[in-house]
């Protein structure tokens, strides 16, 4: 596998044009215009600069990297990749549109692989050109910092193509989770439920946000409290995935909480709406609640 190409320059298609470049790869990145795509390589010429500046790559390292990502206009421009990633926004339609572009043009030995977090890989396969080169590929936000990558198998996705895939999750230095095709596969399964959790011990009046997050940050060791971890996400994508975890398994454990759901008819989407369970108007963060 030589050149990856990535269909999406937002944060997660951004991130793993970066660490796919690092590892080696060329890679082509697209996105709905040439000008988005180029402003996704500007982006992360801007993280690679922070880590010069840390001293955590040599120069020479950013400047091999960058010079790897080529910024190309739409998804029909992948017919030279092995691999293409599809990274773009979490909606079905617009994933299956995508397929049906790239289908026109890859290759028939080439793998396509989608970034979704929680959409069903076996109904996405039946967009893509083969369902036997089809797999879900997850990485973890912000991709140049998160370990792991969960590798999910569609009921049709061959073992080569996992095993190639695997091959490439592996020479990006990350851990490679193998996961059946089931609602939020393995992380989004455990994680979304303690978001949801904290949402309605909020919504009941358990504790502030700042103590919420306090207490599960310093009582369980983790980076983030779950509502400043949910701001981050993004409140929208966290009630998106409950609902397929709710409506995937017809487990009542996983119904949303109704303060998450009032959160983002507000449009209160968190870190990147500028407001969430905090407000990001300001130099910190600031607690709405
Ligand atoms: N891109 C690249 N690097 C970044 C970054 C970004 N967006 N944000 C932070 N970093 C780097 C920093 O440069 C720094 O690197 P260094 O240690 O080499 O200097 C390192 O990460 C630590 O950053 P900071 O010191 O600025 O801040 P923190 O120590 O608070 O760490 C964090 C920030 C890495 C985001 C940490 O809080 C964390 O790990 N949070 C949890 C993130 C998480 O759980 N992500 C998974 C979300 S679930 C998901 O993605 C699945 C989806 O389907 C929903």
């Amino acid at each position: 596998m030589r050149i990856v190409g990535v269909i999406g320059a937002g944060q997660m298609g951004a991130g793993i044009a970066q660490v796919s470049a690092q590892a080696g790869f060329r890679v082509l990145l697209s996105d709905v215009s040439i000008d988005r795509a180029q402003a996704g390589l500007s982006g992360i010429a801007k993280q690679l600069n922070r880590a010069v500046a840390k001293e955590k790559i040599a120069g020479a390292d950013r400047d091999a990297a960058l010079a790897l990502i080529e910024p190309v206009e739409g998804a029909g421009a992948m017919g030279a990749c092995d691999l293409v990633i599809e990274a773009a926004t979490e909606r079905e339609a617009v994933k299956r549109a995508i397929f049906g572009e790239v289908g026109k043009v890859l290759r028939p030995d080439a793998i396509l692989a989608t970034n979704t977090s929680s959409i069903p890989i076996t109904r996405l396969a039946q967009a893509s050109p083969d369902p036997a080169r089809f797999v879900g590929v997850h990485f973890f936000n912000p991709v140049p910092v998160m370990g792991l990558i969960e590798l999910i198998r569609g009921l049709a996705t061959s073992d080569a193509t996992v095993a190639a895939v695997e091959g490439y999750a592996q020479t990006l230095g990350k851990r490679v989770v193998r996961a059946n095709d089931a609602p939020g596969f393995i992380v989004n399964r455990v994680l979304m439920p303690m978001l949801n959790e904290a949402c309605f011990a909020l919504g009941e009046g358990v504790a502030t946000i700042p103590d919420i997050d306090a207490a599960c940050q310093l009582g369980l060791n983790h980076p983030m409290g779950p509502l400043t971890l949910a701001d981050f996400i993004g409140l929208d994508t966290c009630l998106e995935i409950t609902r397929v975890l709710f409506e995937g398994t017809g487990d009542p454990k996983f119904r949303p909480a109704p303060l998450l759901i009032k959160y983002v008819e507000a449009g209160w989407m968190g870190k990147k709406a500028g407001r969430g369970f905090y407000d990001y108007a300001g130099e910190t963060p600031v607690p709405t609640r």
